[in-house]
């Protein structure tokens, strides 16, 4: 930590690729990706759905891409997808949903972000029963992000797959925080190929790497979400100068995921100590959450003061506060973090 750089706690999105990924970029084999040509992507792609044992990948440009691209592959307008109340898919892809798929959302609430499957069983709507809407998709989140990098554990992902096939429903697993799941439960990834039928994963969060995401599935499935990227825009060129980025992320940047939920479990406890702070969400990743006792909007002020004093954070809602960790902050700056905002509350 430099005085003069912020501790930069909002995201792990923040994280600048390693010196290792910049080598590999400048020096990858490139072709035309939307030509099936570019053997970094080709690489990639095979790499990630040999990972979590499935048939086929495909690299997409983040995380938001390849959800959408698996909502549209696996839905058709009209139907319904049930997601979490509080789940990225829903609260913050700007609508998308509806907007490039024409599906309506579904949301049930849960407690911590981990699905009761008899909530589940009841949003399900068979089609052809009275003029509503059919099921047709189940979109899980882990670690489950607004709910504070929770991770659902894997017995009950496998009961909501199970349910969600017995009804005819396909299962999209928003995993863009997967790795962090699988290093905190020690779960192999393919563990949670298992019980979805596509999965998503972000190479730029924790991973580290500038740009991308990996959506895997089984072989038709990611044929149809290849025209679909591409009809969405997200068809790249010599994208393999990115997914070089993305093989070193795979391969380096995992096991390291721990410290930063040492350093996340950490600064969860100091904030647990301290006056002002209330309703700490347990901590399980790289994701602190927790409430200000207060009004409405002491969040939003909170956070603006602290950025003032170089400590960046984010406003999760009017009391609640979000701080991630990532390889790009350490020990000094949650020092940093948990002095400053005790200032402020003081
Ligand atoms: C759970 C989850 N899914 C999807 C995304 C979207 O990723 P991107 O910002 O790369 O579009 C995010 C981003 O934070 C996320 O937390």
């Amino acid at each position: 930590m430099t005085a003069l750089l912020p501790s930069d706690f909002r995201s792990d999105t923040v994280t600048k690729p390693t010196d290792s990924m910049r080598r590999a970029m400048a020096t990858a084999e490139v072709g035309d990706d939307v030509f099936g040509e570019d053997p970094t992507v080709n690489r990639l792609e095979r790499m990630a759905a040999d990972l979590f044992g499935k048939e086929k990948g495909l690299f997409v440009a983040s995380g938001t891409m390849a959800n959408q691209v698996a909502v549209r592959a696996q839905t058709s307008p009209g139907d319904e997808v049930v997601v979490e109340a509080r789940s990225h898919i829903y609260d913050y892809e700007l609508g998308a949903l509806a907007a490039l798929s024409g599906v309506q959302a579904r949301p049930v609430q849960s407690e911590g972000g981990i699905l009761e499957v008899a909530d589940v069983a009841r949003a399900i709507k068979k089609p052809g029963a009275a003029p509503t809407a059919a099921t047709s998709l189940l979109v899980l989140e882990n670690t489950h992000n607004s709910h504070g990098g929770r991770v659902v554990p894997l017995p009950r992902l496998k009961a909501l797959y199970e349910l969600a096939t017995s009804a005819d429903l396909a299962v999209h697993l928003d995993g863009a925080r997967i790795f962090n799941a699988a290093v905190a439960h020690d779960t192999p990834e393919h563990a949670f190929g298992e019980v979805c039928h596509t999965l998503s994963f972000s190479l730029c969060k924790g991973l580290s790497a500038p740009v991308g995401a990996v959506l895997v599935g089984p072989a038709e499935t990611i044929d149809r979400a290849r025209r679909v990227r591409k009809m969405f825009g997200g068809g790249m060129r010599q994208a393999g100068i990115l997914a070089a980025a993305g093989i070193v992320a795979l391969e380096e940047m995992v096991d390291r995921l721990r410290e930063d939920h040492a350093l996340a479990e950490a600064l969860g406890a100091r904030f647990h100590r301290m006056p002002g702070v209330t309703n700490l969400r347990p901590v399980e990743t790289n994701i602190v959450v927790f409430d200000l006792a207060g009004e409405d909007g002491i969040a939003p002020r909170v956070e603006k003061e602290l950025a003032q004093r170089g400590v960046l954070a984010f406003a999760l809602g009017p009391r609640t506060m979000r701080f991630v960790t990532h390889k790009d902050v350490g020990p000094e700056d949650a020092e940093r973090a948990v002095a400053t905002l005790r200032e402020i509350l003081d």
